[in-house]
This record gives structure tokens, C-alpha cells and sequence, in this order.
């Protein structure tokens, strides 16, 4: 699926546009399905748009009762500790709008060792999916990029990116920043789901997303975040520092 690209002036104004997107389909989704699953990224690019849907209007403009949190990735440290993509959420976003315990579905990244965790979450996430369909059908996954091209924790050259029939992950993350052992969603997971929306910052990615944009196809052997479609929408945001 060839992605829609958006450029913005600043981060402020992705994140405002970004914030209306997710609550465009939120309220479809909710609408047509019942509820809004919505998978989080982490990284310093959507802390923005957390706060964001956390105030006015979003606090009240999104159907929040009926919206599930999960996680495309997770750094294996506990929830309270400053490097937890949970933890930034909690911070951002969650605090202010108290979902009920049961719609936040954080994976596990303090049990050890990480391939135990992995199975944990993938275990959590087959309950709240079901086994029926294959693969989960995420309504929006949030997305970041590195510099060397990973999304979510999935890092060039790792073996994640060859799993085609386990959900989740554990990845070494010796690469990452910070360098720690990380969970993440695979690629077949990513590829389903409805809507996939990269938000992109930084003005270290220039060459790397120039090069994803330009040729999907062929950056994919070097970058995973070139590997990733979605099922009906695939949309980056760039911040206009970037390009
Ligand atoms: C993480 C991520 C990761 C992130 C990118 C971009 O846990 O680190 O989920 O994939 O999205 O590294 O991060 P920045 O937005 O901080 O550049």
C-alpha cells in the first residue's frame, strides 16, 4: 500500500493534526465495532499528541469508555521506571483520563526473561483478540522511526523481522536508545492492522525516511519501519524540520 505523506510546520502542529485523526477514528471505530483498539508508541515524537488527546476538546470528544490501550513495543523494565513506553503513556496520556484497568493492556516488560514476557503478552493479547482470525486486527497503531530505520522495537538485520506466525517478540535491543532488551509487535501484527500512522521527528531521519518514502520496496531490506502496510490506511506525518 503506497502511504500518504503530510508534512507539518512543527511537531505541535502534527500533533494537533495527528490528535484529530486518532479521534476521527476513534469515534468510527467505536461507531462500527464497539470499541477503539489503539496500539501506542513509544519514543519522545508522540508525547505530544498524548497530551493533546488527554485535554480539551479530545478529553470529552473520543468515546475514552469504549478505547483499549496496548503497546507496539516495550523497553523490559518495570512500569515505573523513566524508560518504560508505559510509563510515558501513563505520564502523557492515561493519568488524566483513568480508563478502567481492564481496557489498558500493558505488556508484561518486567518479567524475566524476555522471551517469557514476550509470551505472556502475546498470551494476553490472543484472550483479548481471539484466535480465529490470524493475526489481531489493531484499529490504529501509533509508529515511530529511528535513525537507522527501526519501528517499534523492530531493529535492521534483527531476527523479529523473519517471525511470520508469533504475534509479539523479544528483541536484544543492544541497538536501541536506551540499549535495552526489548518486546514488540511483529510485522505480520503491524501489517493487519486497519490504520497504521508513523509520526515522525527529528531532524536525524532525514535521509532515512527520504529513502523509505521514495522506494518502499527497496529500503525495506535495509529499514523494518519500510516493511510495514496496513489493512485500509497508511499515513505518515512528517515533521517539516525533517525534509
Ligand atoms: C521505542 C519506540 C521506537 C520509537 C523510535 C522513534 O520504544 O523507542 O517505540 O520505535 O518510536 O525510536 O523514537 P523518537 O520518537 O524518540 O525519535
Amino acid at each position: 500500500m503506497a502511504p500518504e505523506v503530510r508534512r507539518y510546520m512543527n511537531l505541535g502542529e502534527l500533533s494537533a493534526e495527528a490528535a484529530a485523526l486518532v479521534a476521527e477514528w476513534a469515534r468510527e471505530s467505536v461507531a462500527r465495532r464497539g470499541a477503539f483498539t489503539l496500539a501506542l508508541s513509544g519514543g519522545r515524537s508522540p508525547q505530544k499528541l498524548y497530551e493533546r488527546l488527554s485535554r480539551s476538546p479530545y478529553d470529552v470528544a473520543i468515546p475514552w469508555s469504549q478505547v483499549h490501550f496496548f503497546w507496539g513495543d516495550e523497553r523490559c523494565v518495570p512500569p515505573n521506571d523513566p524508560a518504560s513506553n508505559f510509563g510515558m503513556a501513563a505520564r502523557c496520556l492515561l493519568c488524566r483520563l483513568a480508563p478502567p484497568p481492564n481496557h489498558v493492556h500493558r505488556p508484561p516488560a518486567e518479567v524475566s526473561p524476555p522471551d517469557r514476557a514476550a509470551r505472556l503478552w502475546e498470551d494476553d493479547l490472543r484472550a483479548f483478540f481471539g484466535e480465529s482470525g490470524g493475526f489481531p486486527r489493531f484499529d490504529l497503531v501509533l509508529l515511530g522511526v529511528g535513525e537507522d530505520g527501526h519501528t517499534a522495537s523492530l531493529f535492521p538485520d534483527s531476527p523479529a523481522l523473519a517471525e511470520q506466525s508469533r504475534w509479539t517478540a523479544a528483541v536484544d535491543g543492544n541497538r536501541g536508545k536506551p540499549p535495552l532488551p526489548r518486546l514488540t509487535l511483529t510485522l505480520p501484527v503491524l501489517n493487519c492492522a486497519r490504520r497504521v500512522m508513523f509520526l515522525v521527528s527529528g531532524s536525524g531521519k532525514a535521509e532515512v525516511v527520504r529513502a523509505i518514502l521514495d522506494d518502499p520496496e527497496g529500503a525495506g531490506r535495509q529499514y523494518p519501519a519500510a516493511r510495514v502496510s496496513a489493512e485500509e490506511r497508511l499515513i505518515w506525518l512528517l515533521d517539516g524540520g525533517l525534509l
